[in-house]
């Protein structure tokens, strides 16, 4: 992935042909500091770069002459069927990207067959986002607040509306330095400046499209962080992170939310084997292997080079899946041969919602599982299922 540069054509949503296509239409259509915001990562991002550099080192081993002429994409997550081993991931303020940021998220996946997430910082509320996409499978995502009383109210919220999966992420007890947010002056509501001025110009369809939403009362009113109101407080993002959730949580706190929820529940943001057994320990019905895409701790491992470690710790006590780095249909394969049951997006799925919305989603999706389907055929492999170590090659150590 090219980081930071101006794509080289005007690409429109019809012509792209892969995920860093859609990207490039993406960092055209949205003002610096929001493409920054999505794309960035903690301190050095030496994260992101490793997490995109570990799949590229993994080779795969084909079998030639095996008859590729049909291939088996789908699966079952925590007995759901979904069309192709892919999830949406949680993006908070996803509505940076598009007005109906969550909702055209979630109304893609939907309509593609797989199951989304939604984030505890998301811009529509829990219920508007349910209501988008009835009767489709759909997980929450759950930021412990300071105030537990908020935090039991927000699950029993996503209970009513129908969620069928709580996933707790515990990767982020404070928010990761994100230097070019904190270059940028990246707050919420955003804040144009003088120093903005070219920009605001720039992308003015953005900027208008925002103030409108923003008037009809949908932009940015963060609707899970506890209301429904629209935020005024204008806070750094990561300030806004460590003013509201709590660093102090534990896993007793996770045994705890254990008891106020019923149905599966996942931990996100696992990069080692002694939290993934943990995790089991505690209930936990899904072990979620994540390094939140590079922008919180800078310095973790690619988590497919920890992927099979955790895999092999879990045992099959648990579901196991991957996200962080997932461009491509060669990397889901790669990960579900490490161990992985699904694979999850974060950034591509943001870039298609800013190329076109849930189109664009739609698109991103469609690329990837066209990418997954040529790649088990170039294999020869007939099924997601029978994907494990045998079909790659050891990687040489070159990184
Ligand atoms: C995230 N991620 C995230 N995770 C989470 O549990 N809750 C959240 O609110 C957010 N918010 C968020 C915002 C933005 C802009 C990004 C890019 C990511 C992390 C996300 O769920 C996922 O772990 C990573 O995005 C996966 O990496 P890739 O696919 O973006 O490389």
């Amino acid at each position: 992935m090219k980081d930071g540069s101006t794509p080289p054509r005007r690409l429109t949503l019809a012509q792209a042909i892969n995920v860093e296509d859609v990207r490039s239409i993406f960092a055209r259509k949205v003002p610096t500091a929001v493409r920054d915001f999505i794309d960035g990562g903690g301190e050095d991002e030496v994260t992101v770069r490793r997490n995109r550099g570990a799949f590229e080192a993994i080779e795969f081993r084909n079998r030639p002459l095996t008859d590729a002429s049909t291939r088996t994409l789908s699966t079952t997550l925590l007995g759901t069927p979904i069309t192709a081993p892919l999830v949406l991931a949680p993006v908070g303020l996803a509505s940076l990207a598009h007005p109906l940021g969550e909702r055209a998220a979630a109304m893609a996946a939907a309509s593609s067959g797989i199951v989304s997430t939604l984030s505890s910082s998301s811009c529509w509320s829990l219920e508007d986002v349910a209501d988008a996409a009835p009767g489709a499978p759909k997980w929450f995502q759950l930021y412990v607040w300071r105030d537990r009383a908020i935090s039991a109210d927000v699950v029993a919220r996503a209970r009513a509306a129908g969620y069928t999966a709580l996933v707790v992420t515990v990767d982020v007890p404070v928010g990761g330095r994100r230097e070019r947010d904190l270059r940028n002056g990246f707050t919420i509501p955003p804040r144009p400046t003088w120093r903005h001025t070219g920009d605001v110009i720039r992308h003015l369809p953005w900027v208008a499209r925002f103030a409108w939403d923003e008037m009809f009362g949908h932009g940015l009113t963060m609707g899970n962080f506890g209301g429904r109101t629209a935020v005024t407080q204008r806070l750094a993002f990561m300030d806004r992170v460590n003013s509201r959730f709590d660093p102090g949580m534990t896993w007793d706190d996770l045994e705890w939310l254990r008891s106020l929820w019923d149905g599966p529940m996942v931990i996100k943001g696992i990069t080692n084997a002694d939290a993934a057994r943990e995790a089991v320990a505690r209930g936990m019905d899904a072990v979620w292997v994540s390094n939140h895409g590079g922008r919180q701790l800078d310095g973790l491992p690619a988590t497919i080079d920890v992927l099979p470690e955790i895999a092999d710790a879990v045992d099959d006590r648990a579901e196991v899946y991957l996200d962080s780095g997932i461009r491509r249909g060669t990397d889901i394969v790669k990960a579900l041969a490490r161990g992985a049951r699904v694979c999850m997006i974060g950034r591509p799925y943001v870039y298609g919602l800013a190329a076109g919305g849930q189109a664009g989603v739609e698109k991103v999706i469609e690329l990837l599982v066209k990418e997954l389907d040529t790649t088990l055929a170039l294999l020869g492999c007939a099924s997601v299922d029978r994907l494990d170590e045998s079909w790659l090659r050891s990687a040489p150590a070159r990184r």
